[in-house]
């Protein structure tokens, strides 16, 4: 493999966290000739779903934790990553050199504490694992237990107190075990993908950001099948040295080589109001609550998470408990999973399934009936798509056999706290560095081995999980308003 010239010019298709942090990292280690595609117009949609984005990155906020039970490598990048989220709040603090419409008093990521619960007498074993790997890596008392008094006083000590109970369970005299990872909290998406691309531009990297002019069409190759560039919808080639996929949900349809090792999935997510005049707006604050996962690794009866509100009031709360698919026919005759939302081209949903929507109410009814109280109701419902590998680790490497060819995706529902640094690892890879870490190794292109998948994919239309076969929630709210959007 020759390696690039800082002046080769390389494509990226895909502006979300992979694109975006690859482009930053490449850009700023002197590679002269970057060029980032995207279909979403971001400059004005600033990565708002709102607006219309609905790539994984373009999101209110997502969780940032270090807590990985033994999984020591995303444990240690994650902790890179979180010095580098609370450098880009210091950046932005000075005032000096903000994105558009973006102030000094603006933040990216709040140490709020990420607080897993479960609703049964005993810890988890990952939660357990987690606590074991952070005390023989150096990091002990960052883990705390709800229920330990000497955690408690240590959370108060650092200013997190409100983290340990945030459903106010103990003065419901209701049970509230779990545990608090202290070093994580909630990062700021899409202000944060906003600053990336400034941060980007700024070392140089160029970003043709269109509906029309950015979508990737196709690949082209040369004579020996070898990746040469690509053709956007516009009809214009872009010839490149190398490619490089970063198309979260979209990637494993429009790189099919990525069949069994990718596939995109769903996600359910509910939004709840607060009005400015309630009192819940200051409980509910960044400075205040904490994210939060509830039964996070019980199946489908499980799988919530949530967090603070945002500025604007949004209350965000999902569910993972089931990973929905959609199937759908491609040009090759094979069944792949792509994404539709509320914004897609043709086929729309702006509901959630059933399920999803049941596990979630069931929830807020018995841990959050202040919400009841205040007639505050599900404001808008939404999928949100994932690229799940069947491992669970990234996919950062070469397509095997085409020089030309890169992909970095399978975000596996855990990408969005490394913005900062994932790229930095990219452009290692891209240069051959470190491919001893046990991170780069897990990122390799691979197949399922004999180990069983921790995500089984590709099941088609026939499964259960597709979309086609579940009965999705009503979209007006329980209040009968029709949900807004
Ligand atoms: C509901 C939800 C909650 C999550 N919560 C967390 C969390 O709390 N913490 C965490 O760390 N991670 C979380 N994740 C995971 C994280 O969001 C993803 O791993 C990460 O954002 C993936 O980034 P990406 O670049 O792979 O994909 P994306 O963000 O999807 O970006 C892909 C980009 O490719 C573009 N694209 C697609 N097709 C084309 C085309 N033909 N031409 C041009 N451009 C194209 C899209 O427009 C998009 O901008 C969550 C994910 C979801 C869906
Ligand atoms: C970048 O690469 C493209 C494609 O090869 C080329 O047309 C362009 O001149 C290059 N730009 C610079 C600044 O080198
Ligand atoms: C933190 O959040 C993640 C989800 O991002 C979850 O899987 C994990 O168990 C949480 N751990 C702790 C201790 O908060």
């Amino acid at each position: 493999m020759s390696p690039l010239s800082k002046d080769a010019p390389i494509n990226i298709v895909g502006a979300g966290v992979f694109g975006l942090s690859t482009a930053l990292h490449l850009a700023r280690r002197g590679y002269r000739n970057v060029t980032v595609f995207d279909k979403q117009p971001y400059d004005t949609t600033l990565y708002s779903y709102l607006n219309g984005c609905d790539a994984a990155s373009a999101d209110m906020n997502k969780i940032i934790r270090s807590a990985y039970g033994s999984q020591v490598e995303y444990q240690e990048l994650t902790f890179e990553a979180i010095e580098a989220w609370k450098a880009w709040n210091s950046e932005l603090a000075t005032g000096n050199d903000l994105p558009l419409g973006m102030s000094k008093d603006d933040k990216v990521f709040y140490n709020c504490g990420n607080l897993s619960m479960t609703d049964g007498n005993v810890l988890p074993a990952f939660e357990l694992a987690t606590i074991k790997t952070m005390e023989e890596c150096g990091h002990k008392d960052t883990q705390l237990i709800t229920t330990d008094a000497r955690h408690a006083s240590i959370a108060e000590s650092r200013g997190q107190g409100f983290a340990l109970d945030p459903f106010h369970r103990k003065s419901k005299g209701k049970s509230n075990l779990g545990v608090l990872d202290s070093t994580g909290g909630v990062a700021v998406a899409d202000k944060a993908c906003r600053l990336a691309l400034h941060k980007a531009r700024g070392h140089g990297a160029k970003f043709v950001l269109d509906p029309v002019a950015g979508a990737f069409a196709s690949f082209i190759a040369d004579v020996h099948g070898k990746t040469i560039g690509i053709k956007t919808k516009d009809g214009r080639t872009h010839e490149a040295a190398l490619t490089i996929m970063a198309c979260g949900g979209w990637t494993p349809s429009l790189l099919t080589r990525l069949d069994h090792l990718c596939e995109t999935t769903a996600g359910s997510v509910i939004l709840y109001k607060i009005p400015q005049h309630s009192p819940l707006f200051q409980r509910f604050s960044p400075e205040a609550f904490p994210t939060w996962l509830w039964k996070v690794r019980d199946g489908a009866k499980g799988g919530l998470y949530g967090f603070p509100r945002d500025e604007a009031g949004y209350l965000k709360i999902g569910y993972r408990g089931t990973k929905y698919t959609n199937p759908k026919p491609q040009a090759d005759g094979k069944e792949r999973s792509v994404p539709v939302t509320r914004w897609s081209e043709g086929e729309k949903l702006k509901q959630i399934p059933e399920q999803a929507m049941k596990v979630l109410k069931g929830f807020v009814a018995e841990y959050l009936p202040e919400l009841k109280e205040e007639g505050i109701d599900v404001e808008l419902s939404r999928v949100c798509w994932y690229t799940d590998t069947f491992d669970n680790h990234f996919v950062v490497d070469r397509v095997p056999g085409d020089e030309g060819l890169f992909v970095a995706t399978g975000g596996s529902g855990h990408a969005f706290k490394y913005l900062p640094n994932i790229g930095n690892w990219v452009v290692d890879v891209l240069e051959g560095a470190g491919e001893e870490r046990p991170a780069v190794k897990a990122w390799k292109w691979r197949s399922v081995g004999v180990e069983t998948p921790v995500n089984l994919l590709m099941e088609g239309s026939a499964g259960e999980r597709a979309l086609a076969n579940v009965r999705l929630a009503e979209e007006t709210n329980a209040a009968g308003n029709r949900a807004k959007l």
